[in-house]
């Protein structure tokens, strides 16, 4: 048994918005294509519509599971493990050819965070894998053991805008000439050993946004999206809606450049992206970053 287990349930961010402006009906079919712990999906069950719950990581399946269940709200739920990025074939699967609403909220849960054999968290000490899908090959450690300098420094930059990616890149090839990476204790702490001393004025870690970047590149998170979304717009009905939660810069790119290719079979919802309340913020610290985009199918051009 993992320790995490007994963690209480991931805090869904912005769930009044994103109930509010998908307008949720009682007997509408939606699909969270990002379940975690079914926070936004127990929302839309108790508001009477039928939700298919999507995700890549079968332990956090089981946990939406057991609280939907125990809630007895069951009945109007399905669910299935796999990607995102192959929506279609998974609507397909369980007989959903259009949606009423579709909902992202991307990146991971809290729960994630505490499982030890993901390894994203550089607060404490795990192996070094960071797939949120066990069926990936390729893990952390194996791409800071194997590739080179410069595409590592690309990785870091591109996928996490960190400032010292060239130097974090040759400190991490320098240090695996003597000994290979294998826990995410080992890599944070030579992330923090070169980072220079007023590091984004210690207002972050300077292993966050290495980690960040290495997690991102495991899972392939931003190809995932960028396939995801138009797939999501065919899926949706005349009217219906689409609300996507990112988390940095590079998801809301993603998300505000697949919404002007979309034009003009979705209209914006929000002009600007929303975020969290004040209130929010502070009861939630991880919604800090968070940012809602809202759109509306116009017709099936
Ligand atoms: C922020 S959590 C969702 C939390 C959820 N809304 C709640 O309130 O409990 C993001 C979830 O998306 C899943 N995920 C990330 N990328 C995915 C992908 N490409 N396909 C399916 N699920 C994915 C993660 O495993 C994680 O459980």
């Amino acid at each position: 048994m993992n320790n995490a287990d007994n963690m209480a349930y991931h805090i869904p961010v912005m769930v009044r918005e994103v109930i509010e402006l998908l307008m949720i009906k009682p007997d509408g079919i939606y699909i969270d294509c990002t379940l975690g712990e079914g926070g936004h999906t127990l929302e839309i069950l108790r508001r009477g519509g039928n939700v298919l719950g999507i995700d890549v990581d079968e332990n956090t399946i089981k946990r939406a599971k057991e609280r939907i269940k125990t809630e007895g709200l069951g009945e109007k739920f399905t669910f299935l493990k796999g990607n995102f990025r192959d929506l279609n074939q998974l609507a397909q699967q369980v007989g959903i050819s259009q949606a009423d609403g579709i909902l992202y909220d991307l990146g991971y849960s809290s729960y994630q965070l505490g499982v030890e054999e993901l390894g994203i968290s550089f607060l404490q000490d795990q192996a070094l894998d960071m797939r949120l899908d066990k069926s990936l090959g390729v893990t952390a450690a194996d791409l800071v053991n194997a590739l080179g300098e410069k595409e590592l420094a690309r990785i870091f930059y591109e996928f996490s805008d960190e400032k010292y990616s060239k130097r974090f890149a040759k400190a991490i090839v320098q240090h695996r000439n003597l000994k290979k990476f294998q826990t995410t204790t080992e890599l944070s702490d030579l992330i923090a050993s070169v980072a220079p001393l007023n590091y984004e004025h210690g207002r972050i870690h300077p292993a966050t946004r290495v980690f960040q970047a290495l997690r991102i590149a495991v899972n392939s998170e931003i190809d995932n999206l960028r396939e995801s979304l138009p797939r999501a717009e065919k899926l949706l009905l005349p009217g219906g809606r689409m609300a996507v939660i990112s988390f940095h810069s590079l998801e809301d790119k993603t998300v505000k450049d697949f919404g002007r290719s979309a034009r003009p079979n979705l209209n914006l919802v929000t002009e600007k992206p929303l975020v969290p309340s004040q209130s929010e913020t502070e009861e939630n610290i991880r919604s800090r970053s968070a940012k809602l985009r809202v759109f509306e199918k116009v017709s099936n051009v």
